[in-house]
């Protein structure tokens, strides 16, 4: 079978030190991928040091590049067949998301596809974007089922300004600017769409979405605050393995018959119905299960049909997740 990308693989990582990238590059270069990467602060030894890590594992090479520095991802694109748009301004506490985020986000996504067009080399351009471009409306009720056809509404964002509105407005303004300059510029562009991540990180920091996802059972009250504010806004809690996210980039970056957007979510629920989840696996934490009038149940769940009917399917699921993260929160002694 003829298949575009058998020869020599390469592939661009567009933001190279996140938990999500350092975990992608490592996939891609035991698949034997050639590997490029762009990081802000190349001479920054120790935010970079887990990526040197990788370099023996294949070929890796690191780039100097800014989401907002047109031009500076002309030379790490070119020659590549696959490049992977991860980079995002994320700056939750932002008293200006529009500067902070929006705007950042929306001339990143310029920036690389102008790179990608003018590459000529590139076959396909995956994006990473969010379930929080999905899922924000102002739809009532329960047992909403959310897919690819649906758009959170920026406008309800912009307007009332709930707290992080930046961060899904910046999101998903990006994924719609990417569609329209793949659609001018007749690029192959496939976006995934994931849920909140969780898993062990190659990252010298704990990211913060994994701080988040533990939130119940480090008893972080700040966070888990932040958990039922993401159920309100977003309709529900949806957590999906590091891993499995990257393997959906690398399933569909080489699947020819892939197109448009797929959600990547390997388990719906809200905090309560996840609070008994974890109280019941891991009684030494006594996570709370009462959670006053709260909304037990999610508004809505997203749906990752699309995915699984393209033929991936996940390997990790709720157990996986917390038992991986609980683990890796203890080797960095966050928890007893
Ligand atoms: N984590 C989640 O739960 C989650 C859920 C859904 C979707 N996502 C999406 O998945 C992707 C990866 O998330 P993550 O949590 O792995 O990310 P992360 O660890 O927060 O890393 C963010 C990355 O973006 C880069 N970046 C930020 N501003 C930049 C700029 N102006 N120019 C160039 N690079 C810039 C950072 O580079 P520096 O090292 O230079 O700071 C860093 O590599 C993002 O697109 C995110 O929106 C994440
Ligand atoms: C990395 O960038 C260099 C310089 O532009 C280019 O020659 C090479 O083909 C690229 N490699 C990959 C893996 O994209
Ligand atoms: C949902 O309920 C809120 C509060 O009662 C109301 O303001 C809003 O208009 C409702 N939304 C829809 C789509 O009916
Ligand atoms: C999440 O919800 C969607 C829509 O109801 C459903 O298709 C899917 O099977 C659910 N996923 C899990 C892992 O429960």
């Amino acid at each position: 079978m003829a298949d575009q990308f058998s020869q020599k693989k390469t592939a661009c990582v567009v933001g190279g030190t996140g938990f999500m990238a350092s975990l992608l590059i490592k996939l891609l270069l035991q698949k034997g991928y050639a590997v490029n990467t762009t990081v802000r602060d190349p001479d920054n030894k120790k935010k970079i040091s887990h990526l040197t890590a990788l370099q023996e594992l294949g070929e890796l090479k690191l780039f100097g590049a800014d989401l907002t520095d047109e031009g500076s991802f002309d030379a790490p694109i070119a020659g590549s067949d696959i490049v992977f748009h991860v980079a995002t301004p994320v700056n939750f506490a932002s008293e200006d998301p529009e500067n902070d985020m929006i705007k950042p986000a929306i001339q990143g996504v310029q920036n690389v596809l102008k790179a990608c067009a003018k590459a000529k080399t590139v076959k396909r351009v995956v994006l990473t974007s969010s379930a929080a471009t999905v899922s924000i409306n102002t739809q009532n009720g329960t047992g909403l089922v959310m897919d690819e056809k649906s758009w959170t509404d920026v406008e309800f964002l912009s307007s009332e300004k709930p707290p992080t509105w930046g961060y899904p407005a910046s999101k998903t303004l990006a994924e719609k600017e990417a569609w329209k300059f793949a659609q001018e510029n007749n690029i192959d562009l496939i976006t995934v769409i994931p849920s909140l991540m969780a898993g062990p990180s190659l990252t010298p920091d704990i990211p913060s979405s994994a701080g988040l996802a533990m939130s119940l059972i480090t008893g972080n009250e700040f966070l888990i605050n932040g958990m039922k504010g993401m159920q309100m806004l977003s309709g529900s809690i949806s957590i999906t393995h590091v891993e499995d996210v990257c393997r959906a980039h690398i399933f569909l970056a080489e699947k020819e018959s892939a197109s448009g957007r797929y959600i990547c979510c390997a388990v719906n629920t809200s905090v309560t119905e996840l609070a008994k989840f974890l109280n019941k696996r891991y009684p030494e934490y006594k996570v709370p299960t009462d959670f006053g009038d709260f909304p037990s149940k999610a508004k809505l769940s997203i749906s990752s049909e699309k995915l699984l009917k393209e033929g991936f399917s996940f390997k990790l699921g709720i157990e996986e997740i917390y038992d991986q993260t609980v683990e890796y929160f203890k080797a960095k002694g966050l928890l007893k």
